[in-house]
């Protein structure tokens, strides 16, 4: 009789906690049975893919772009990405350091598979993005998580980073602006950190994908804050800037010798990605500065919204964020920590948010509530959260 039997890299993610994403499944699975649950958990832009990309593949459709594309991306593709940065840096890019990928996650999961082998530590800020540990996990990587402060409003901790480097550290891997926390890493701190990480022969990667959604303060790469580039890598996408996440596209700007290796490992695992959605992607680059301004705004305003009406509320604090798509709330003063908040919310109030411990355990008092909703949605659910908290029994 035939035993099925599974890699023990797959078995590493099957058996990934996911005890934290408990609410948001079950509030999907209320919506998908037709019950009214606002759902502001996902970081999937509510916003429509704007008009004239979507032309732009469908044209390039019609003239039979439809075949294979080069491992490392087409070099239109490579050349705007290259543009972008050398506008927004002090140091020219040239279309041999960009390689494109079907989305961030992606990028990243190639970047790490070229950079750390099984049992190579890699140091991460905590609260950190949900993808991180799954992506580590398939390669064995070890996570050495550095906890940012909920106190100091989740900055970057130095000193803290670099007591967490060991002998077995191949990589420094940090994310500005933030997801959960919308803050941003300082332009100083980025070259103190890649100085730093360059001086011990490690790699510092960034992922940038919420470059385009800064509100107050300024976003700095890392690339354009370091001084040298031979350890720096810069990973960045559409999904987000450009309401694009189904499209897949993301891109890695590293050293040429990174470059190539990621050219072998794409030329094994992807063959390349969609011709005419790499064209769109190119053309979006190219022609995007008022969409992009006017999603950033709306965005803005929503963030604004949210903190303004539940910093209000009896034992919540928000976190004003820098940037992003999502609001930080602290939510110990009511009694509850993150993961009971969530629960107790959907169940009495169809409001679904992410319990803060889903991005490491120094969020476990806060819940991340999600801006990717059209304002009359986020105005209800900020009526039902507040609902929720009049009806606690008073704390003392
Ligand atoms: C910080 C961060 N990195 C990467 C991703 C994934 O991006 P992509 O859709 O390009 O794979 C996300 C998506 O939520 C994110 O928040």
């Amino acid at each position: 009789m035939f035993e099925a039997r599974f890699s023990q890299q797959i078995d590493r993610l099957t058996h990934q906690d996911h005890g934290a994403w408990e609410t948001h499944d079950r509030a999907v699975a209320m919506k998908n049975n037709g019950e009214d649950v606002i759902l502001l958990c996902v970081g999937d832009p509510d916003f429509r893919t704007p008009e004239p990309i979507i032309d732009n593949a469908v044209s390039h459709l019609r003239v039979g772009r439809t075949h294979y594309s080069p491992a490392l991306g087409e070099m239109k593709l490579r050349r705007a990405v290259a543009d972008l940065e050398t506008a927004t840096s002090k140091h020219p890019c040239s279309p041999s350091e960009v390689a494109i990928f079907p989305g961030a996650t992606n990028a990243i999961y190639s970047v790490m598979s070229c950079l750390l082998n099984p049992g190579d530590e890699v140091v991460i800020p905590e609260p950190m993005y949900v993808g991180y540990p799954s992506i580590m996990a398939a390669i064995d990587a070890k996570v050495v998580s550095v906890p940012l402060l909920v106190e100091q409003d989740f900055k970057l901790d130095m000193e803290a980073v670099k007591a967490a480097v060991t002998e077995r550290t191949r990589v420094v891997f940090i994310n500005t602006p933030g997801n959960p926390t919308g803050s941003l890493i300082g332009r100083r701190e980025l070259a103190e950190l890649a100085a730093f990480c360059r001086e011990r022969n490690l790699w510092l990667v960034c992922d940038e994908v919420y470059s385009m959604f800064t509100y107050s303060g300024r976003h700095r790469s890392l690339r354009a804050s370091s001084e040298h580039l031979d350890n720096v890598v810069m990973v960045d996408g559409l999904s987000k800037s450009h309401a694009m996440s189904g499209w897949r596209i993301g891109w890695v700007v590293a050293p040429q010798n990174l470059i190539e290796r990621l050219g072998a490992h794409a030329g094994a695992t992807l063959f390349g990605c969609p011709q005419f959605i790499q064209d769109a992607s190119a053309f979006a680059l190219e022609n995007d500065q008022e969409y992009v301004a006017s999603m950033r705004q709306d965005y803005a305003e929503r963030a604004d919204y949210v903190v303004e009406k539940l910093e209000k509320l009896n034992g919540i604090h928000c976190h004003r964020p820098k940037a992003g798509m999502f609001v930080m709330c602290d939510v110990d003063g009511t009694g509850m920590n993150g993961r009971e908040f969530a629960r107790a919310l959907l169940d009495a109030e169809l409001v679904s948010v992410v319990p803060g411990d889903a991005f490491g355990p120094s969020a476990k008092n806060c819940v991340r509530v999600g801006l990717a909703q059209p304002r009359p949605v986020i105005k209800q659910a900020v009526l039902r959260i507040k609902r929720f908290i009049e009806a606690l029994p008073a704390r003392s």
